[in-house]
C-alpha cells in the first residue's frame, strides 16, 4: 500500500538542512535561533509547504506541519524531531527525525489511502541544550516545564535571555500559554532518531525500537580552593581546586560503572580552570556533571552518594563545593501498543530490529508526559555522533522511514491505543 522510503530524498534534504551551518570548515553547527538555524527553520518549513502540509509554529518556535486527515476534529498523532545541533556536530542528529518524518508523510500522501487523524511532522526548538544550557525547550514548554517567566532566567553566553530572544524575532509572547499540550490532545507520537550508539551496527541490524529513553540530571560545579603559586607552595599546603576536581570525575565514573541500572552514563563535559596559568595552583573549577540513567531511582541513588564522596573530598582538601542543579529530568518508558505497532511495521516489511534503550535523551522524554511514545533508531557508524564523524548511511534512514509511515497510518486509523 505504500511505497518504500526514498533514500534520495532524505539526502537531498539533509544535505541541503547541512548548509546552513556556522562551521562549515569543522562539522556542522547550528545554534537556537543563529542566522543558519533561523535560515533552516525557513527551508523545513517550504519543504513542508512543499509537501503539501499545512505549516504552522507556536510561541517558542516549535513548527507543525499537518498531513489532514478524514477527521481532523480528532487527536493528531505526531511524529518529528529536531534541527538545531551542538557545537561542531554532524548533520544526522536529529535532522534523520525531521526529514524521516516528511518522508513519511509523503509516502502516506502519495498512497492516497484514507486516515482518520490528522498526522503532523513537529520541529521542535532547541532540543540541544547549547544556547541556553538547557535542553528540549521546545518540548519541555509542551510538558508544561518551561513558563514564560522561565525564559526571563534562562541566558545564553552573551546574557540575553530567551525571553528577549523569542520577542526580537516576533514571537508572540502573549500566546505562551497556550503551548502546553494536554493529555489526550495528542493520539500518539513517534520520533525517528540516529542511534548515538553501536549495539545495532555490531548486529547488523538497520532497525531498533527505544523501549526507554534515559534522562539527564545536570549539575554546575564550582570547586573553590586556594589560587597560590606552584612553586612556592608545598605539596601539603595547597588547596588546589583542579585536584579536587579531577578527584570528583574519577569518583563519579566510578559510581556509573558500579550503577546496578541497565543502562547509565556519567560524564564531565565543560571544564574552566581559574585562573589557567601555567605557574598557578588553580583556586577556583567550574565544571558541568551530566548523569544518564533508565531508571530515576537508581539516578537518585548515585546523586546521593556523590554528594556523600564530595564531602569527604571538601574535609579532605580543604576546598568548598558547590553544586547547582540544573536539571533532573524523568525517564520515559514507551508505549507498549505502539512498541508492538512498531514490531508489527519491522515485521511485514522484512526489516530486521532490534528492541533496546536510549541512553540520549530526545524530545520524546518530554512529549511522553502528555501522549503515549516510542522511537525508530537507524544505526550510526561506529557508534559515533555529536561529532563531525557521525554518519548514518540514508538506506537506513529510508528503512526507518518505511517502518515509521507505516505505524504512523496505523495509529492514523486506531479509535484506541
Ligand atoms: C542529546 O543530544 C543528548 O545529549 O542526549
Ligand atoms: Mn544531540
Ligand atoms: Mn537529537
Amino acid at each position: 500500500m505504500l511505497n518504500r522510503a526514498k533514500a534520495e530524498n532524505i539526502q537531498n534534504w539533509i544535505e541541503k538542512i547541512n548548509t546552513y551551518n556556522s562551521t562549515p570548515e569543522f562539522g556542522t553547527t547550528r545554534v537556537l535561533f543563529t542566522e543558519p538555524e533561523i535560515a533552516a527553520r525557513e527551508y523545513v518549513k517550504d519543504e513542508m509547504r512543499k509537501l503539501g502540509l499545512a505549516v504552522r509554529e507556536d510561541s517558542i518556535g516549535n513548527i507543525f506541519g499537518t498531513l489532514v486527515g478524514n477527521n481532523p476534529e480528532l487527536a493528531p498523532v505526531w511524529t518529528g524531531s529536531h534541527i538545531d545541533t551542538v557545537l561542531n556536530a554532524g548533520m544526522f542528529d536529529g535532522m534523520a527525525g525531521v526529514v524521516g518524518g516528511m518522508e513519511a508523510l509523503r509516502l502516506i500522501k502519495e498512497s492516497g489511502v484514507n486516515f482518520d487523524r490528522s498526522i503532523e511532522v513537529i520541529v521542535y526548538t532547541s532540543e540541544e541544550p547549547t544556547r541556553f544550557g538547557l535542553c528540549c525547550l521546545g518540548s519541555r514548554a509542551m510538558a508544561g516545564h518551561l513558563t514564560l517567566e522561565d525564559t526571563k532566567k534562562l541566558e545564553d553566553k552573551d546574557g540575553k535571555t530567551l525571553e528577549s530572544v523569542l520577542k526580537e524575532l516576533g514571537y508572540n509572547l502573549n500566546k505562551f500559554e497556550d503551548i502546553p499540550v494536554k493529555k489526550g490532545e495528542v493520539f500518539a507520537a513517534v520520533e525517528l532518531h540516529v542511534e548515538q550508539n553501536n549495539k545495532l551496527e555490531k548486529k547488523g541490524l538497520p532497525v531498533g525500537i527505544v523501549k526507554t529513553i534515559c534522562a539527564p540530571t545536570n549539575f554546575t560545579v564550582e570547586v573553590t580552593g586556594c589560587q597560590s603559586h606552584a612553586g612556592g607552595t608545598s605539596m601539603e599546603d595547597r588547596r588546589d581546586a583542579y585536584a579536587a576536581s579531577c578527584e570528583i570525575a574519577l569518583i563519579l565514573e566510578d559510581l556509573a560503572l558500579k550503577c546496578s541500572s541497565e543502562y547509565n552514563t556519567a560524564t564531565v563535559g565543560r571544564v574552566e580552570v581559574i585562573p589557567n596559568a601555567v605557574n598557578v595552583i588553580p583556586g577556583k573549577v567550574r565544571f558541568s556533571i551530566d548523569i544518564r540513567d533508565c531508571e530515576f531511582e537508581t539516578k537518585v541513588e548515585l546523586i546521593e552518594e556523590l554528594k556523600k564522596e564530595i564531602r569527604k573530598i571538601e574535609d579532605k582538601r580543604g576546598v568548598q563545593v558547590k553544586l547547582i542543579n540544573e536539571n533532573n529530568d524523568i525517564p520515559m518508558k514507551c508505549d507498549a501498543t505502539i512498541l508492538n505497532i512498531l514490531r508489527n511495521s519491522c515485521e511485514d516489511k522484512g526489516i530486521p530490529y532490534d528492541v533496546m534503550i536510549s541512553g540520549a535523551y530526545h524530545d520524546s522524554m518530554f512529549v511522553g508526559e502528555f501522549t503515549p511514545v516510542a522511537m525508530v533508531f537507524v544505526p550510526s557508524k561506529n557508534g559515533i555522533s555529536h561529532s563531525p564523524e557521525e554518519w548514518t548511511d540514508f538506506k537506513d534512514i529510508a528503512l526507518g522511514v518505511d517502518v515509521l509511515a507505516k505505524s504512523l497510518l496505523e495509529l492514523a486509523n486506531k479509535k484506541e491505543l
